[in-house]
Formats: structure tokens, sequence, C-alpha cells
């Protein structure tokens, strides 16, 4: 699929076709996507559990108020991060650029993150995000759909999942083949509200 056009057609889809698997080819290469996606400093602070045992599906769904996206869709995504990746042996995030950048990079993230919890959050986020908009567009690249979710009790399905203490769920992501279309969109802010020139 052309790349606009799985920009202008991916919606969040709330209603999937349970009978209708996700490829093992399909899902590994959504998720070899997912990996390319930029992250300050490459340090991919991401961390994806993919949710197959339906018991833990249905743990999650009355977690998320019983959302039935949740057990329908053929797959389930918990995007988790680490704000403390950039401690995590951060040379391998250079592997590949030799010890005179890694000896550069490393002073830099001690200074940049080092006794800044806020900012290590969010770029925990930021990095999450960004691995969360190429799944769903590469899933729609290949004709599933997706849906994003927040709705849902943060700690308790940390609870479910064994999150690591210090990680961070940002999002669920539910992957399949939609049984019923996605509402009409609901309307977005001209372009004019919300790009500016210069300033605010
Ligand atoms: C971070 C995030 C959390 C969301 N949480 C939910 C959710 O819990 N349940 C749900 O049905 N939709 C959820 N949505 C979907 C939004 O309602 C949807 O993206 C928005 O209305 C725009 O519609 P569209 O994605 O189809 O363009 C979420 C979207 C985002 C980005």
């Amino acid at each position: 699929m052309e790349l606009f056009t799985a920009i202008e057609t991916r919606r969040a889809v709330k209603h999937y076709s349970s009978s209708e698997a996700v490829s093992e080819v399909d899902f590994e290469r959504i998720m070899k996507a997912v990996l390319l996606s930029p992250t300050s400093y490459n340090i991919q602070h991401w961390r994806f559990v993919r949710v197959i045992d339906p018991q833990i599906r249905a743990q999650i769904q009355d977690a998320a108020w019983g959302q039935a996206q949740v057990t329908e869709a053929a797959e389930l995504i918990v995007l988790c991060a680490d704000p403390q990746a950039w401690l995590d042996n951060p040379q391998r995030y250079w592997a590949n650029a030799g010890p005179e950048v890694q000896g550069l990079m490393l002073p830099m993230l001690e200074s940049f993150y080092r006794g800044k919890e806020q900012l290590q959050r969010d770029e925990a986020m930021r990095s999450s995000g960004m691995a969360a908009q190429t799944m769903m567009l590469a899933a729609k690249g290949l004709g599933y759909d997706t849906c994003p979710m927040i709705g849902f009790d943060s700690e308790r399905v940390a609870e479910i999942i064994n999150l690591p203490s210090g990680h961070v769920i940002s999002m669920i992501i539910t992957l399949g083949r939609a049984a019923k279309p996605a509402n009409q969109r609901a309307g977005q802010l001209p372009l004019s509200e919300v790009l500016l020139e210069n300033r605010f």
C-alpha cells in the first residue's frame, strides 16, 4: 500500500474478526519495521509484550472496562518503555559506530539525563509513541487494522504482565482484521488552528 493511503486510511478499529490471524511473517515484518522508528540518542526505550495467552487477554480486558477489541483482535501488544534505558549498557546503542563515537556519546548521555526523571520518562513515552505510529502504519500497509488504547487501569495491567520496576506502560495496540469499519471521523481541527509560523 502506498504510504499516504496507509496514513489516510488508518483508523482506530474497535471490532475485529476473531477467526482471522495475523500471519507470523506479517507480524515479524511489522515488528521489524517498528524497530526502525527514531529515538533520541538511538536509545530504543521500548519493550513490547505480545499477549498470546487467552486468559491473560481476558484479565487485560477486565482491566480495560470490557473493551471488545482486547479479546477480539488477533494480536494485542502492550507497549512498555524503560525510562532508565539510557543507563543500561548504552554503548550498544551505537554498536556500529565504533569506540570513538561511543566515547563521545556516553558523557553526553550522562549530562543530558542524569537526575532528570521527568525528562527520562518523557523520552520513554516519546520513543514509545514513535513505535506505536510505525506499528499502526506498517500494519495498515499490510492490510490490517489497529486500535491504540489507553483506556485501561495501568496499575492492574502492569501487575498482569509483570512489568519490571521502573518501566512504564505507554499504551496497548490491538491488531487484526476489521469486522466493522471505524465510525466516521470525529472531526479534525483545521490546519490553520494548529500550524503556527515562527511563534505562538
Ligand atoms: C493514546 C491513545 C489512546 C486511545 N485509547 C483508546 C481506548 O482506550 N479505546 C478506544 O476505543 N480508542 C482509543 N483511542 C482511539 C482514539 O479514540 C482515536 O484514535 C481517535 O478518536 C481518532 O480516531 P482515528 O484513530 O480513527 O483517526 C486511543 C487513541 C490514542 C492515540
